[in-house]
């Protein structure tokens, strides 16, 4: 069972960054590309029978497991970034993270408006930076297709806020 495989890799990290989060560091997994491939193919496995054109990832984390899982399934990838970093016109949204604020920005032409969009992130804790990524994806003309992510903190009942945008919402690690 990957999700087992996974949890052996990924490891928590009490007090990061900051007192009381436990924070669950993905790093180790990367060692593990055989394991890695794993996670692209149930990714893919349970994205079956869901339709979305493209994958945005986000900005640092959501760029690793986003862009492999777009190559493999041959679609194409919108870097969602963290502020001051896109070069050409954007559209941006703040937010607040489970430690900190932060602001997210996308390429205004990312894509047609009508696009569907798998959002990807390697986790999901409160939910507000896949929140402001579905208002980015909204506000271009975009629809958000589905969710997912290789981690869900589910103790922090946020898959709530997104249904509004997906009932779609995949993740490996519970
Ligand atoms: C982390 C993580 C998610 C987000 C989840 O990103 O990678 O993007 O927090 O938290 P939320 O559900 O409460 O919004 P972070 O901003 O730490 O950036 P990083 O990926 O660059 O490390
Ligand atoms: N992003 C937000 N909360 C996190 C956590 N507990 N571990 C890793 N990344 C996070």
């Amino acid at each position: 069972m990957v999700e087992e495989q996974l949890k052996e890799v990924i490891r928590d990290i009490p007090d990061f960054p900051e007192p009381g989060i436990v924070f669950k560091d993905i790093t180790p997994l990367l060692q593990h590309p055989e394991l890695v491939q794993q996670a692209i193919e149930e990714f893919a496995q349970q994205l079956e029978g869901i339709s979305f054109d493209v994958i945005a990832g986000i900005e640092s984390r959501g760029f690793l497991f986003g862009f492999l899982l777009a190559q493999h399934l041959k679609k194409p990838f919108i870097p969602i970034r963290k502020q001051g970093k896109l070069p050409y016109t954007t559209v941006s949204e703040s937010y607040k993270l489970e430690y900190g604020q932060a602001t997210i920005e996308m390429h205004e032409d990312a894509f047609p408006a009508g696009t569907k969009v798998l959002i990807h992130d390697d986790l999901l804790a409160t939910g507000g930076t896949v929140v402001a990524a579905s208002k980015l994806i909204e506000k271009v003309g975009g629809h958000v297709a589905a969710y997912s992510f290789v981690i869900s903190l589910d103790f922090l009942q946020s898959a709530g806020r997104l249904t509004r945008f997906s009932e779609h919402i995949i993740s490996l690690v519970h």
